[in-house]
């Protein structure tokens, strides 16, 4: 059975829990969807992309405003379909953040010339600063902050708002574990913005807070990676994986003791493990534990970068294996990167570098030369975002 973003499957919510402790600056889920009956097939390393819902209540508050009845029906482009604009502004559009164009739309609707003054010098010139303000209003917002419109046109808010786009999220469980199920992690987005408003990420609190467990259902489709364990069950797997990134190696780690199970020989693996504090944040921790004493995983290293002074990462604790990680490299070892794409993934990759300088007496070119090779042929394969 092939879902897409045009024909999802509808999988049931079935678990979901908070993995980091009480007093986490951080707000970690552990989910499960059914997948039983889908024909679904997914592999360790997958992605499930999810099609969030924005919140009914806030739907509700933007129709309340516009004095719209939530069955007004309404066009949509690509596929083109009527629906419902309740309907509309919950599953297909995006009301958190708005476009230039939206913006110069809504100000034609906008009656009182000072407010029309302000939209036009503070968020429809150039510059980083009205770029920021422009960004700062959800629809909801915008509707409260100038309150002197002409009637809305409900086909026309339709036409000038961005659709609502899926959300990827690593698959955390292997389907030789877990065959009829999906399980991901989700860090729980908030965060102040440029106008100092309260701003939640559109998936993850739907995912998070809005959906009922045991009753709600998601659409979701899986996308096939090429993020994945190596066929030879032998080979020896590095995998490093702070916050986040994780999930995809919980997915590996139950492929491997599955194997084994089955009378499989399995290769060594080692994990590199990190986030903000040990006893809160310690993802997964009993789990991962099991791992080490079971032998399905041989080495665990980690990194809690607030629970000293100075900060502590994953790269940290390659650097101080360096000898033994350079002998897994030698050793034909596959390396996995998962998480964030922003500054960790470059300072790992920087780190195994300076290894291959270090230790394996390269200069830099061959250092660049050796890692292209590696990723070449899928001996370093990373999945960042
Ligand atoms: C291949 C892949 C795998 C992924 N796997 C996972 C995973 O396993 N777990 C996971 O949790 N996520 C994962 N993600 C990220 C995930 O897809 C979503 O992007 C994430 O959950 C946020 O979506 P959201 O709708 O909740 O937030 P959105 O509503 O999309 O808001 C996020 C946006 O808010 C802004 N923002 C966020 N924080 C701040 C801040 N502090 N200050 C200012 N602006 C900010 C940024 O512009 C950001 O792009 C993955 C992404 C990819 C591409
Ligand atoms: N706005 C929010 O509420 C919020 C909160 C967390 C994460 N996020 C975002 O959500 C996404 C997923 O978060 P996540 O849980 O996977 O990870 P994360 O919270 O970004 O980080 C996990 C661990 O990686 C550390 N880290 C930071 N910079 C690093 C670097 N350059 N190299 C190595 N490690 C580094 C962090 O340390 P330090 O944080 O101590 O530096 C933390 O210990 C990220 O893109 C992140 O930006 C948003």
């Amino acid at each position: 059975m092939v879902y897409s973003k045009d024909n999802p499957f509808q999988a049931r919510l079935k678990y979901r829990a908070r993995i980091t402790g009480n007093g986490s600056e951080k707000d970690v889920r552990h989910m499960v969807f059914d997948i039983g009956g889908s024909g679904i097939a997914y592999k360790c390393g997958d992605s499930v992309a999810i099609l969030p819902k924005n919140n009914t209540a806030t739907v509700a508050e933007i129709l309340n405003i516009l004095k719209t009845q939530p069955d007004v029906q309404v066009k949509l482009p690509n596929p083109e379909k009527k629906t419902s604009i309740f309907s509309a502004l919950c599953e297909h559009l995006c009301v958190m953040n708005l476009s230039h164009g939206f913006l110069e739309w809504f100000t034609e609707l906008v009656t009182d010339s000072d407010e029309i003054s302000y939209i036009n010098d503070k968020m429809l010139c150039d510059g980083q600063e009205c770029k920021m303000a422009a960004k700062a209003y959800s629809l909801l917002e915008i509707l409260k902050k100038f309150k002197n419109l002409r009637p809305v046109d409900a086909n026309a808010l339709v036409a000038n708002l961005n659709k609502l786009t899926p959300r990827l999220y690593s698959i955390a469980s292997s389907p030789m574990m877990h065959r009829d199920e999906i399980h991901i992690v989700v860090n729980v987005v908030s965060y102040i913005n440029f106008a100092g408003n309260e701003r939640h990420g559109v998936a993850s609190t739907y995912l998070a807070q809005d959906m009922n467990v045991g009753i709600d259902s998601a659409n979701i489709f899986v996308i096939n990676s090429t993020f994945a364990l190596p066929t030879n069950s032998e080979a020896k797997i590095v995998m490093i994986g702070p916050g986040t990134g994780i999930a995809p190696f919980r997915g590996f780690l139950q492929e491997r003791q599955c194997l084994r199970a089955s009378g499989k020989k399995i290769g060594d693996s080692w994990l590199f493990f990190g986030d903000r504090n040990r006893a809160t944040d310690f993802l997964f921790r009993d789990e991962l534990l099991n791992f080490k004493n079971s032998g399905v995983l041989t080495n665990l290293d980690l990194a809690f970068s607030r629970d000293q002074g100075k900060k502590i990462y994953v790269q940290d604790r390659i650097w101080e294996n360096r000898e033994e990680l350079w002998s897994w490299i030698l050793d034909d070892a596959y390396i996995y990167v998962c998480g964030n794409a922003s500054n960790m993934a470059a300072d790992v990759d920087k780190t195994l570098k300076n290894i291959a300088i270090e230790v394996g007496n390269f200069d830099e070119t061959k250092a660049d030369e050796f890692f292209k090779s590696l990723k070449k042929n899928k001996h370093y394969q990373r999945d960042v975002y």
